[in-house]
């Protein structure tokens, strides 16, 4: 078990080893027990998270300010509107002055092709952790959250397989940061990974290849495909979600004629039909209901979502509690 984490930067799983994930994940099972049993956990007592958003969040904000009074600390909710940042603050000037202020920084920044430079450039100048709430790219704590939702459900992950699909959605041209960050965590635990998504919808060809390269180390395996119903056949896990086709187009009017091609890609009761019997479903919420996935699904036996927005809570303590 590595534990040397106090003072870690978490902006992508990538930069943490296998062996600290480990921990981490460790560390989560035991403070979602201690909250069970009513154990005080004041790990981080007098300690203050600066929580600086340009987006707006239901989960994130909440699981994070909700986490840091149980750690015996506070959270400080920032929006980026209310600042200085749009009259000049730099990135460098809040990472020096939030990093004086707090014992960690937490950003969410999710614009496409900003919004991941953004949070680096606040770590550079941070003297305390930086700890990414969603950037462009990537979405850590979501994806750990999944993590251990599976590990709970289906036991050790090795050797599952996980459908992580495009979805339709008609709402907004969401972030491509889920599925990248679930192509490269899931391969470095032996899952045998699907993406599954049409041409224009593809993620980042670095990624994909970490993604491949995880995959071959961890002896899982990982593949590409672009039909919709294939993607669910014989899944343990179906975690199919919308995502932007932002390396096609960065027109809005367009990426929507696109989208609407494939209105048929919904998660209903007969692609479900179409995984184990015992497949569970995932989505890392907020889902388009009726568009992306019928609520029988959501609603239904199968569908986890409520403890997978319930673990964010638990990796994110414990995310904190070892590196702040
Ligand atoms: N899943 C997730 O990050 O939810 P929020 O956008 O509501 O924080």
């Amino acid at each position: 078990m590595q534990t040397h984490l106090r003072g870690r930067d978490l902006i992508t799983t990538q930069e943490w080893t296998k062996e600290e994930i480990d921990t981490l994940l460790d560390v989560a099972f035991d403070l979602k027990r201690k909250r069970a049993l009513g154990q005080p956990h004041a790990y981080l007592r007098d300690k203050v998270l600066a929580m600086l958003f340009f987006f707006s969040s239901t989960r994130t904000r909440a699981s994070f300010e909700a986490g840091m009074a149980q750690l015996g600390g506070h959270a400080q909710f920032i929006e980026s509107t209310t600042t200085q940042i749009s009259h000049g603050d730099t990135a460098k000037e809040i990472g020096e002055i939030l990093g004086r202020y707090n014992d960690g920084i937490a950003i969410r920044q999710c614009d496409w092709q900003a919004g991941n430079q953004y949070i680096r450039e606040v770590a550079a100048a941070s003297r305390v952790p930086v700890l990414n709430m969603q950037c462009d790219v990537y979405h850590p704590f979501q994806i750990l959250a999944d993590m251990m939702t599976i590990m709970e459900k289906k036991g050790n992950p090795r050797g599952l397989t996980i459908n992580v699909s495009y979805a339709y959605a008609s709402s907004y041209q969401k972030p491509i940061s889920v599925p990248q960050s679930l192509i490269l965590l899931m391969t470095r635990f032996g899952m045998n990974v699907r993406l599954v998504h049409p041409p224009e919808f593809r993620l980042m060809p670095d990624i994909v290849e970490q993604a491949k390269e995880n995959a071959r180390r961890a002896h899982g395996s990982f593949e590409i495909m672009d039909d919709f119903d294939a993607g669910f056949k014989g899944a343990d896990v179906i975690y199919a979600k919308s995502w932007g086709c932002l390396l096609t187009t960065s027109d809005h009017q367009e990426s929507a004629r696109i989208s609407r091609q494939y209105s048929d890609w919904i998660t209903d009761e007969r692609r479900m039909a179409l995984a184990k019997e015992d497949a569970i479903y995932m989505h890392c919420l907020p889902a388009d209901r009726n568009i992306e996935v019928t609520d029988g699904v959501i609603d239904g036996p199968q569908s986890v979502v409520y403890d997978e927005a319930e673990n964010r809570l638990h990796v994110q303590k414990a995310a904190m509690a070892l590196t702040m």
